[in-house]
């Protein structure tokens, strides 16, 4: 018997008593032993809910438990949930978590714990809900050297562009809606102004490239910006925009950011919409990989969690998670980093941005008689912000994936 402390009954956590309770038969059987729910713990009541038998609201009971085997953190939010993930390691239980802001801020020291006690840390579903790409970065994608992960990483926001593009929806409806389905952070700041796609971003490239990204050092750009006339354009462009996670290899040195992007139907992440999260990684050997999944909600996160749960039962006393470094992973300037921009401007600017910015065509919409648009030609971000500051009537500028 594997006993287990659920720490959070929210969303994801009452999520993981429903999968565990749903598949037990399965899970048991690939766990190799009985997976146990001994405590949840959560500071509210749950009257009605069975699972108002195995509630406790203080940490301790937990802690001080020696049958509990795994600690499972789904309450979110750095504190109080660090300290009771370090406490449940240190007294050697393996802890797993859902909890991108906890390992983006104290993963190293927690997989450090985990190693010098020979258990295991581990968090699957930190990163693109139930789609497993923890795992393949960890122990599949072991032969090649990672340069590129290119990402749809969260699925509130995927939700909203993908209504607000294919139905016209307004952007504080949609974000009701995905708040209504569970698929939004307690503060969708969060999501919106892409802080979770840039905590998601640096804990997969701290796993492919061997180093640490300390998510601070990302540009970090959400969609709050982002207007029905962006998507017109998009759409007459025969493109759309996405909330890109991005970090990638170029001589020799790699970048990182976290912007809206228009992209075309060749690229693989067009086709990524609504709640789903798409993971495109390129390795020097393999070349292309595309993940793809439901990227947030209840039960595809439980899911992911729940197989960590699984792989904990099966290594109670063997570490197994290794490629994480402390080593501070550099990245270029953004200013020396190149692409192609997509500007709005007003009418009577347009023709001489347009020079000045080195593109070939203006676009218009019939309904934007003041303004014209166009995609610049490709230069560093710095050459663009110096040609852009010489331009007059700019009004909008995204990037452009190439
Ligand atoms: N708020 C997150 C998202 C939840 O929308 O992707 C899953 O990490």
């Amino acid at each position: 018997m594997v006993n287990i402390a659920v720490l959070g009954y929210g969303t994801v956590g009452s999520g993981v008593v429903e999968v565990i309770n749903t598949n037990h038969e399965s899970i048991n059987k690939r766990a190799g032993d009985e997976i146990r729910i001994k405590y949840v713990l959560d500071l509210r009541e749950f009257p009605g809910d069975p699972v108002q038998e195995i509630l406790v609201h203080d940490f301790d009971v937990i802690l001080n438990d020696p049958e509990v085997d795994i600690v499972v953190e789904v309450m979110g939010g750095v504190e109080p949930a660090h300290t009771f993930a370090k406490k449940a390691l240190e007294a050697g239980k393996s802890v797993c978590t859902s909890n991108k802001a906890m390992v983006a801020e104290c993963g190293s020291e927690l997989m450090q714990i985990a190693r010098e006690k020979d258990i295991n840390f581990l968090f699957e579903a930190s990163c693109g809900g139930g789609i497993p790409i923890i795992r393949a970065l960890n122990a599949s994608l072991t032969a090649d050297e990672i340069d590129e992960i290119t990402g749809i990483l969260n699925g509130t926001t995927n939700y909203m562009l993908y209504k607000m593009a294919r139905e016209g929806s307004d952007f504080a409806d949609v974000l009701k809606e995905a708040q209504a389905m569970g698929y939004a952070e307690a503060d969708p700041t969060a999501d919106i102004e892409g802080y979770d796609a840039c905590r998601k971003i640096a804990i997969l490239s701290s796993l492919a490239y061997g180093k640490l990204l300390n998510y601070r050092d990302i540009y970090t750009e959400g969609i709050t910006k982002i207007t029905p006339q962006d998507m017109a354009y998009a759409g007459k462009l025969g493109m759309t925009i996405k909330l890109l996670a991005t970090s990638k290899k170029v001589d020799g040195c790699f970048y990182a950011m976290v912007a809206p992007f228009l992209l075309g139907q060749d690229s693989p992440l067009y086709s990524v919409n609504d709640v789903f999260n798409g993971i495109f990684v390129h390795g020097n050997m393999l070349g292309d990989a595309m993940f793809y999944g439901s990227g947030a909600g209840k039960l595809p996160t439980a899911s992911a969690v729940v197989a960590d749960v699984v792989d904990e039962a099966k290594h109670l006393h063997r570490n197994i998670m290794t490629n994480w470094s402390s080593h501070p992973l550099n990245l270029k300037p953004m200013d020396e980093v190149e692409g192609r921009f997509f500007v709005r401007v007003r009418r009577e600017s347009a023709q001489k941005a347009l020079e000045i910015l080195g593109a070939s065509r203006l676009l218009t919409l019939e309904e934007l008689p003041d303004e014209a648009a166009f995609i610049t030609s490709v230069m560093t971000q710095g050459e663009y912000a110096k040609r852009a500051a010489a331009c007059e009537g700019i009004l909008s500028m995204i990037r452009v994936k190439d």
